[in-house]
């Protein structure tokens, strides 16, 4: 693995104010709902769920599905595989996906198509960042937490090669170049 730093992009506390928001934003548009069906995408969403769900206004069950990933790479491989279905039925349900980032959307466009076949209610997505230059796949991300450019980030929740997750801000990936020989 090359060696790299990270720095800060979104700060704990800018994130948190946006959850908020978009909480709020979320409780409104579903008010009319029995219980909202959170559906987490492992691993990348586990710390934006937490605190999302907490400031909902909502009554709230929680779900999760993991989805195959970029493993060690900063490149997603291009096929979405299911690894870990959801508990719950569907079916009839108000569901709110929730993900960590929407980069090319080939992931979500997946994950929707095959939640889709099973007709819930309602189904909406929430994402925290948004990589809107790198979209491939036509989507409707509903929220959005942030834009972000065409940069690797990690930290509250995201991963790269499984490290950083547990920053509690956001940060940017910045390769180190190794020092020239004398
Ligand atoms: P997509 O299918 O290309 O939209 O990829 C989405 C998934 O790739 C996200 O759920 C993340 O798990 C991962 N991903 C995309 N961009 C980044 C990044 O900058 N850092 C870490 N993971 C990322
Ligand atoms: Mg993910």
């Amino acid at each position: 693995m090359m060696d790299y730093e990270v720095e800060s992009l979104i700060a704990e506390g800018a994130i948190a104010r946006r959850t908020q928001d978009l909480a709020a934003d979320i409780s409104a548009a579903f008010a009319d709902t029995d219980q909202l069906l959170l559906v987490g995408l492992l691993r990348g969403s586990f710390i934006f769920i937490a605190d999302l769900a907490r400031q909902l206004d909502l009554p709230c069950e929680v779900d999760f599905m993991v989805v195959s990933s970029y493993g060690e790479e900063m490149e997603s491989s291009g096929s979405v595989r299911i690894l870990k279905d959801l508990d719950t039925e569907i079916a009839g349900r108000d569901v709110l996906i929730v993900e960590d980032i929407v980069d090319t959307g080939r992931t979500l466009a997946k994950v929707l198509e095959f939640m889709k076949l099973r007709n819930p209610r309602r189904i909406e997505v929430c994402a925290l960042l948004n990589k809107p230059s790198r979209r491939e796949a036509d989507l409707d991300v509903r929220w959005i937490g942030f834009d972000v450019g065409d940069e690797f980030v990690v930290g509250y929740g995201i991963d790269y090669a499984q490290r950083n997750r547990t920053l509690p801000y956001i940060g940017v990936v910045k390769p180190i170049a190794p020092a020239a020989p004398d």
